[in-house]
This record gives C-alpha cells, structure tokens and sequence, in this order.
C-alpha cells in the first residue's frame, strides 16, 4: 500500500476534545449523544463501531433488551443524520445473553437501521477462534458486521482491501481469452466472511479494555468505505481503535468515550500511532496455523511416543485417507 503511514501528515496532527470541521483527530472524553450534537448534518462518510453489547461489562449497566434498543436508536438516529449521503455506518455486534440464551443483537438492531430508510449491504461474519468455552451451547467464535449506506450513490473501493487469489495461476481454457490468466491480478474480493484474529491476551494489540476490536477489522471498512481527508466516527470509541485506522490512512477520525481511563488509553494508542509506535496485527498477515508452523503443542501428550493411529486414520467409516 503505497499510500500506508505518510510521516508528515502524521506529524501535523493534534488531538482535539470538541470537533470541529477544521480538526483532524478528536477524542471527546463524554456521551457519544453530546458529541453528535456538535456534528453538522451530512459531514461523516464513515461511523463504524461496536456498541455495549447489554451484558454487564463494567463499562455498561445491564438494562431491560428494550430500553437497551431504546437508547440505541437514539444513537444511531443522531448518525444517520450526521452521515453524508455517500456514506456508510458499519454496527459490530455479538449475542445479548439472558440466563443462557442468546438473542444475536444484529437480529434485534436491523429495523432500526431500515426504519431510518437505510440500505443493508453486507451482513459480515467475522469469525475468529478464541474466547468463552460453553458447555451448555457451542462456543460463540463468531460476530457480526452490519454494513448499511444512507443511499444507492455510496462509496466503495475495492481494489485498496483485495486478497490473494486462491488460484493465481489459473487462465481460461476455451473461448477468446483461452490461456490468459483468468483472475484479477490484485486479487480477490475478500467476501463477506472473515477470519481475523480477536483481541485477546496474546495478541499484540491487547490492552486493559475488556473488548476491543482488531485495527485490521477497522482499515478493510476504512479502506474499501472512504476517501482520503474523509471524516470517520465511532461513537463508542474504547481504546481508539478506529481513530488508529483511519488516521493510519489519512482519513480524519472522531470519537467518544464516557469511561477516563479507556479515553486515556485511546489517547496513547493514537499518539503512538501517529508517532509510527504504536504495535498492529497487519492487515495481510495470515491466520497462524500450528501445523503449518511446526508447533510442538499440536501432539497431545498422551498421544506422544504410540504408534496408534488417529481416529480418522483408522476408521474406514470415517474415510480412507488420514484427515486433517
Ligand atoms: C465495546 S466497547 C468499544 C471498544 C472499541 N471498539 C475498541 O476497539 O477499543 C464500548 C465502549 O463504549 C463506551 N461507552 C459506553 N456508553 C457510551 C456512551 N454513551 N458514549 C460514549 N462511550 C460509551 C464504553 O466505556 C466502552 O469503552
């Protein structure tokens, strides 16, 4: 990315407590409603965040589902109309959870977006393998990404967050293109799953914020959903994340965050940011896999030092070939 951690623009930035149109970086250390007040209609291109979830993190007190979605709506009213009409608002959400069951938030929170006469592009999955272990249900390894635009004129490049091709070398074999390569040589949709690691104690992004989202999450949205010296919000800002995507693109950022300590951290994240300080996973990383990478601990002890065959090396039931 040839446009990726420009030093100079970085260098010009300062991080201001109230927006205004003129800033570049603001961190607003309160409710994400007083802040939406200061914000002309139509001025974002881009608000991306992840809400409470109604679970009772310490950053949130638990209310009934529906003033829950009460206070929501209020929220996302307020960005509908601060979004321009080439823009996009991108809800990251889990499960709610009471006494066991779940009620998937996306499912509960989409009519308010298409009550506000929004249009859903995407449903994302994003799928990663760490976090609770259930015994009662499967384990959750899953969230949701609800992409929706104020309007069918919306920005959206593709080109900027392209993935490799599985099948590089691959060409047409009959018709008027036979034997030339038949993908696109800056790879491929990245498609509306994906698998990118969570934010958890090995990773190299984790703070003490209880539930941050990866920044590679947040530059695919920033990438693929704005321009240049475009405005992005996050109303529930945590540790700044998205601030440290879009400034790492050269687009303007804004957030909230009613909790000091957590609009602290974000603070920091986003100095070091701008100083080219500041650890990520990158975006082009691969999935860790321990086969692949020679891991000791994939060999169960007890399995070590026997000559006994897997279970699915030596059931023909299970098929011929020993699975991976
Ligand atoms: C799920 S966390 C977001 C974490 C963030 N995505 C990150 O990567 O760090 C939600 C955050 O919203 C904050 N918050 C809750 N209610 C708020 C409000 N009304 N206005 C602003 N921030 C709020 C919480 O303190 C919490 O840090």
């Amino acid at each position: 990315m040839t446009h990726y951690n420009k030093p100079l623009f970085k260098r010009n930035r300062q991080i201001a407590d109230a927006f205004a149109l003129s800033a570049s970086t603001v961190v607003y250390p309160g409710d994400c409603l007083d802040l939406l007040k200061s914000i002309p209609d139509e001025s974002l291109q881009l608000v991306v965040t992840s809400p409470p979830y109604n679970i009772g993190k310490e950053y949130e007190k638990k209310l009934h589902l529906d003033a829950y979605l009460q206070q929501q709506a209020r929220v996302i009213s307020e960005c509908v109309r601060s979004l321009s009409h080439k823009g996009s608002i991108c809800w990251q959400v889990g499960n709610y959870v009471d006494r066991g069951a779940i009620i998937p938030l996306d499912t509960v929170l989409c009519p308010i977006f298409s009550d506000l006469g929004l249009r859903m592009r995407n449903r994302i999955i994003w799928h990663f393998e760490h976090g609770l272990h259930c015994s009662r249900r499967f384990s959750g390894r899953y969230e949701t990404i609800m992409w929706f635009t104020k309007s069918d004129d919306y920005i959206f490049n593709l080109d900027p967050v392209r993935i490799p091709q599985k099948y590089p070398g691959k060409k047409y074999f009959k018709g008027p293109k036979a034997g030339q390569y038949s993908c696109n040589p800056l790879g491929k949709n990245p498609g509306d799953l994906w698998m990118i690691p969570n934010v958890k104690s090995n990773h190299v992004e984790k703070t003490e914020h209880p539930c941050q989202f990866p920044v590679e999450l947040i530059e695919r949205l920033v990438l693929s959903l704005t321009e240049e010296d475009d405005w992005v919000l996050d109303p529930f800002l945590g540790t700044g994340t998205t601030l440290i995507a879009a400034i790492r693109h050269q687009r303007r950022g804004v957030g909230a965050e009613t909790v000091p300590k957590y609009a602290e951290l974000a603070r920091k994240r986003i100095r070091q940011e701008m100083e080219g300080a500041l650890r990520t996973r990158p975006m082009d990383r691969p999935i860790y896999d321990p086969v692949e990478s020679g891991n000791s601990l994939i060999i169960a002890p007890w399995k070590k030092n026997t000559d006994q065959p897997m279970l699915f090396e030596r059931s023909p039931k299970y098929g011929r070939k020993a699975a991976r």
